[in-house]
């Protein structure tokens, strides 16, 4: 009787055994081959704590990506951005905009082109943030030298990658894997077409969304290098940290790649701008002269505003006749900004009117009072590449050390940060 019982489940069971090793040796079939990757350093895991993760993932250089597993096809063992857009478009059309792309611009790449004929070593430095992978560097790590002697050429360098700045790889590939962050929700992020090479698959890891993700190369560490009046040249990093967006875990990601965006807009976008800052401009009500108050707010900037050394910000004012003229002498500026530079080899800080998150400056200017004033006009313009247009690259030019490439390249520069400046606020403000 029990045996009657139990046998249609014994059929039951052992047709499912039947099925189950079918489905297995058809799996078999259709079965991905493994991908063997060179071996990653054992503190890459995706769980590892933040602080030695990094300390990995960004060495300077980051180190040869090695020979790329055999069943690769070839657009997937490339470093370069193009191929890597092949299967992600929309990365690479945000990419290109960026300013990462133009990390080897006529700017950087007018100054390493000869420090690497004179001081490799100095290349080597600037290369670890404008174009940080191994294969992207004219030298064997640690053989560079400032006097420019017994280097060893690297056999691996690409001088076309190199001019592409910071590549998709830079960020993303290690010994040819694929780093990226969590999948989105079902539903959202990017989608490929069925049966698409992975790249043998993605080590996804949260600390891609972290703000030390960019701390590499967007903050100079304060023990180690030029302090000038006690700040290093570049600390947006710690100004985040000891901001409300900082404590609040607000990471860089969440306002320079919203959406995961690959356009990382700053102060070269007016409208980025006009986004984490505001500005009021009020008539004073004195009776003895004409006093305007205009107050600058760093309503939504995650650090200084700028951050930078370069940029600067002028607060404008003047005073116009019924007519529309300007009234003549009557222009009033003040600067917002860090500015400090290097004169005889000495650093020197002549103002910072930097302002942190969540805080305000204002600028009162004033006039005597007088017939004839219509309205005054108070406006804001942003200057992003000032200490570079104004100072520096004049002061580079004429230092006459520039071999003519790197001649035609600064020239080029020179022109170019002239031409990037914007007004974030223009009022016109009728006297009563
Ligand atoms: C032949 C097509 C192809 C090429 C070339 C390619 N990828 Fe991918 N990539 C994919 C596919 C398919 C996925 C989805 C993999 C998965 O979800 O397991 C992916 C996933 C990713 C992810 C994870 C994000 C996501 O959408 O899931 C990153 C980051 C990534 N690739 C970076 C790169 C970089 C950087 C390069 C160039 C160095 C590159 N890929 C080249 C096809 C490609
Ligand atoms: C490998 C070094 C490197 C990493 C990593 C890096 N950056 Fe950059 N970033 C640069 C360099 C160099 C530039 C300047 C490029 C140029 O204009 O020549 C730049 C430019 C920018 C700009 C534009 C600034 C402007 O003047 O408008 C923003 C915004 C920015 N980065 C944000 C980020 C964020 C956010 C991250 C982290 C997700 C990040 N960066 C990671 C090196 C890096
Ligand atoms: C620690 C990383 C780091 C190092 C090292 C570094 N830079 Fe930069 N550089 C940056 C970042 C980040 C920016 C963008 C800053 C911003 O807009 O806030 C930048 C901007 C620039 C710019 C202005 C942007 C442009 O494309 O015109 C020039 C020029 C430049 N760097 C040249 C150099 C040179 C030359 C060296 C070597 C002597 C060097 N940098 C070393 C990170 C670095
Ligand atoms: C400066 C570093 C940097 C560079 C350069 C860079 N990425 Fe990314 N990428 C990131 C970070 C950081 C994230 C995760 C952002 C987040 O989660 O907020 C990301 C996310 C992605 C994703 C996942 C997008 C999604 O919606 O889930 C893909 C795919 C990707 N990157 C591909 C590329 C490709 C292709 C390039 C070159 C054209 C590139 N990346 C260049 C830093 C970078
Ligand atoms: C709350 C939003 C927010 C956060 C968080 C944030 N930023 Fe910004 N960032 C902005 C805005 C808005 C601008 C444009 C105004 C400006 O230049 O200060 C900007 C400008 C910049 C610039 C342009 C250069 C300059 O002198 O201002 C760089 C570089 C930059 N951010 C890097 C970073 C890095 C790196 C982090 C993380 C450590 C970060 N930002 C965090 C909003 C943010």
């Amino acid at each position: 009787m029990r045996i009657n019982y139990q046998s249609p489940t014994l059929l039951i069971l052992s047709g499912l055994v039947v099925f189950l090793v079918v489905v297995f040796i058809i799996g078999l079939q259709f079965r991905k081959v493994e991908v063997t990757h060179t071996p990653l350093p054992a503190n890459l895991s995706p769980d590892q704590d933040v602080g030695s993760f990094f300390q990995t993932y960004w060495q300077t250089p980051i180190p040869l990506q090695g020979t790329a597993p055999a069943n690769f096809t070839k657009q997937e063992a490339s470093l370069s951005p193009q191929d890597c857009g092949s299967c992600h478009p929309d990365q690479y059309r945000d990419w290109k905009e960026s300013l990462h792309s133009r990390a080897m611009g006529p700017g950087p790449w007018g100054q390493i082109i000869d420090s690497t004929r004179s001081n490799p070593q100095e290349a080597i430095l600037c290369l670890t943030c404008h174009a940080p992978l191994s294969e992207q560097m004219p030298f064997v790590t640690g053989t560079a030298t400032s006097s420019g002697q017994g280097h060893t050429n690297n056999p691996h360098f690409d001088s076309k990658l190199q001019l592409r700045g910071i590549v998709c790889a830079s960020c993303h590939v290690r010994q040819h894997q694929r780093f990226g962050p969590p999948k989105q929700e079902e539903g959202e992020g990017p989608k490929y077409p069925e049966g698409m090479p992975n790249h043998g698959g993605v080590q996804r890891t949260p600390h891609l969304e972290r703000a030390e993700f960019c701390r590499g190369c967007h903050q100079f560490d304060p023990e180690n290098s030029l302090l000038v009046n006690g700040k290093p040249l570049q600390d947006t990093y710690r100004e985040w940290k000891n901001s409300v967006w900082g404590k609040a875990g607000a990471a860089c990601q969440e306002c320079h790649m919203p959406e995961r965006r690959h356009l990382w807009r700053g102060i070269h976008d007016p409208d980025m701008v006009k986004g984490g800052v505001r500005v009021e401009a009020k008539l004073k009500d004195v009776p003895e002269n004409i006093q305007v108050e205009v107050k600058v707010t760093n309503a939504a900037v995650g650090h200084k505003f700028p951050t930078y050394i370069t940029p600067k910000v002028f607060v404008r004012a003047e005073l116009h006749s019924e007519t529309g003229d300007v009234v003549t002498g009557s222009q009033r500026e003040a600067i917002i900004g860090w500015d400090a530079r290097a004169e005889g080899g000495q650093w020197r800080e002549y103002f910072d009117t930097r302002i942190p998150p969540g805080q305000s400056s204002s600028h009162a200017f004033q006039w005597p009072r007088s017939k004839g004033v219509k309205y005054v006009r108070a406006w804001v313009e942003v200057h992003p590449d000032h200490f570079y247009h104004v100072h520096f690259y004049p002061a580079y030019l004429s230092s006459g050390a520039l071999s003519p490439e790197g001649r035609r390249l600064i020239e080029k520069a020179r022109e170019e940060s002239g031409r990037t400046t914007f007004m974030i606020f223009d009022e016109r403000i009728p006297l009563s």
